[in-house]
């Protein structure tokens, strides 16, 4: 690992990168399935079934090819691959928080996802790069991810540190996951540079910023389920989220997080009050509930006894 910069990367300068990544263009939702075929609208339903002739009719490789997500000829060729580095790729990505999202193969590498010819999908033509160059991975995942890119780039990791630690030397290349400051600051990663003492410091900041969100939408999520609005809860979360991502996250300076955490402490109390407020709100309903259930069992027991008490027909 101590091999030099990038450890895990190899540098490699046959020309897969001009340090520009024009040709990505975000494509969220590209190569998901319609499925809101609304019964009842029946031009709207027509489009659909249209369009979706169209995806799947178009013969592969035609330039306007928008593969399905399951046809993608990156994966099914490379999971067949015998050579483990080439095919391991494929498994790790099935495990990501891109997959889901729609982001696939050809969003980082380039190329075309419609071909099973290896020379017509590694297509320099079609911005295939093989492997991004360390040095410019910001930019590539920046091109999704502005915020955390413009935070980074003049942080002591970006510019000053040389681009070292890179996104993906913290988040993975392929097996990109819902992050947490404890599951990326691990001696592996880090210990080259700093003292656990830094690390541990960093994980408490980011817990103490991000924690109190977290159990917030989690109050929320259970709170609705009982039947009682959470939007202003949601909302002000995702705000007090949105704040830290901004202002904290990719900074890696301890002080200036700390403003950032201290001024957020200022608002979560608010936050808290309302969850509070909402839990009331679902225990009274709750005993207006048992209220109501004894009273029908009561009347229920009055009904069959005056049933009874009547003469038989
Ligand atoms: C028909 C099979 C096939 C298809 C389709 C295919 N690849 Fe490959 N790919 C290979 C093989 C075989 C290798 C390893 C041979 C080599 O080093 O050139 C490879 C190598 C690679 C590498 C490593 C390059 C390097 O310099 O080490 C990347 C990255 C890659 N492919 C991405 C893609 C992407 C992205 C797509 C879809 C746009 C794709 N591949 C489609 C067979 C395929
Ligand atoms: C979020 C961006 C991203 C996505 C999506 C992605 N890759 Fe990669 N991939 C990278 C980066 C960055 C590297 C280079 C890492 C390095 O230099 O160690 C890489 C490296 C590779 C390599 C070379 C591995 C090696 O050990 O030499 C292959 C092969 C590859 N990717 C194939 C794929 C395939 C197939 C898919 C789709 C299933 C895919 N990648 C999806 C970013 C991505
Ligand atoms: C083409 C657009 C695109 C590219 C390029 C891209 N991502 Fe993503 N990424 C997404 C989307 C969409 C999601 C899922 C929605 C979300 O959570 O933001 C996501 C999710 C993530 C997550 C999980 C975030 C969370 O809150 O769960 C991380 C971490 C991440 N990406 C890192 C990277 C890294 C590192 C790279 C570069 C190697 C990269 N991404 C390249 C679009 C992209
Ligand atoms: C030194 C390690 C490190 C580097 C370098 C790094 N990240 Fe992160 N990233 C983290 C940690 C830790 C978190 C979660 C806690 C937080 O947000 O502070 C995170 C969170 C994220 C998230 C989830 C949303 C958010 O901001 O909390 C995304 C998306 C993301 N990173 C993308 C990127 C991209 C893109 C790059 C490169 C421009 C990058 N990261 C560079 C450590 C890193
Ligand atoms: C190549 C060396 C290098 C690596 C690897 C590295 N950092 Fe850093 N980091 C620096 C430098 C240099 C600074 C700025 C000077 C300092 O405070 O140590 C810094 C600063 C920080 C700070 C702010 C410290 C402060 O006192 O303000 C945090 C937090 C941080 N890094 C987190 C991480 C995490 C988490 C990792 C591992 C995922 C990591 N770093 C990996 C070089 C590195």
């Amino acid at each position: 690992m101590s091999d030099g910069k990038h450890a895990g990367h190899r540098p490699r300068g046959d020309g897969m990168s001009d340090g520009k990544h024009a040709g990505y263009l975000p494509r969220a939702g590209a190569g998901r399935p319609q499925s809101d075929q609304t019964v009842g609208y029946p031009a709207k339903a027509a489009l659909v079934l249209l369009t979706s002739l169209f995806l799947f009719w178009t013969p592969a490789g035609s330039a306007s090819a928008q593969p399905a997500a399951a046809t993608n000829t990156c994966v099914s060729c490379h999971a067949g691959l015998d050579d483990e580095d080439m095919s391991l790729p494929v498994a790790e990505w099935q495990r990501s928080a891109h997959r889901p999202a729609g982001i696939s193969c050809q969003d980082c590498h380039g190329g075309n996802p419609a071909t099973m010819v290896e020379d017509e999908a590694h297509a320099v033509e079609r911005d295939f790069v093989g492997l991004p160059d360390p040095y410019v991975i910001h930019e590539l995942c920046g091109e999704c991810h502005q915020v955390q890119m413009v935070n980074y780039v003049p942080s002591p990791h970006g510019l000053e540190g040389d681009f070292w630690p890179n996104c993906v030397d913290c988040h993975a290349n392929h097996e990109v996951v819902y992050p947490r400051a404890s599951l990326i600051s691990i001696p592996d990663n880090c210990e080259d540079c700093h003292e656990q003492e830094i690390m541990d410091d960093f994980i408490a900041l980011t817990d103490r910023g991000l924690e109190p969100v977290n159990a917030f939408r989690l109050a929320a999520e259970e709170i609705r389920s009982a039947g009682v609005p959470v939007d202003m809860i949601l909302a002000q979360a995702s705000l007090a989220r949105d704040a830290y991502i901004e202002r904290a996250s990719h900074v890696f300076v301890l002080d200036e997080m700390v403003a950032v955490v201290d001024s957020l402490e200022q608002i979560y109390p608010r936050i808290q009050k309302e969850v509070d407020t909402a839990r009331t709100e679902v225990d009274t309903r709750r005993r207006f509930g048992w209220m109501f259930i004894g009273l029908f069992l009561v009347v229920a027991g009055v009904l069959w006894l005056y049933r009874r008490s009547l003469p038989e027909a």
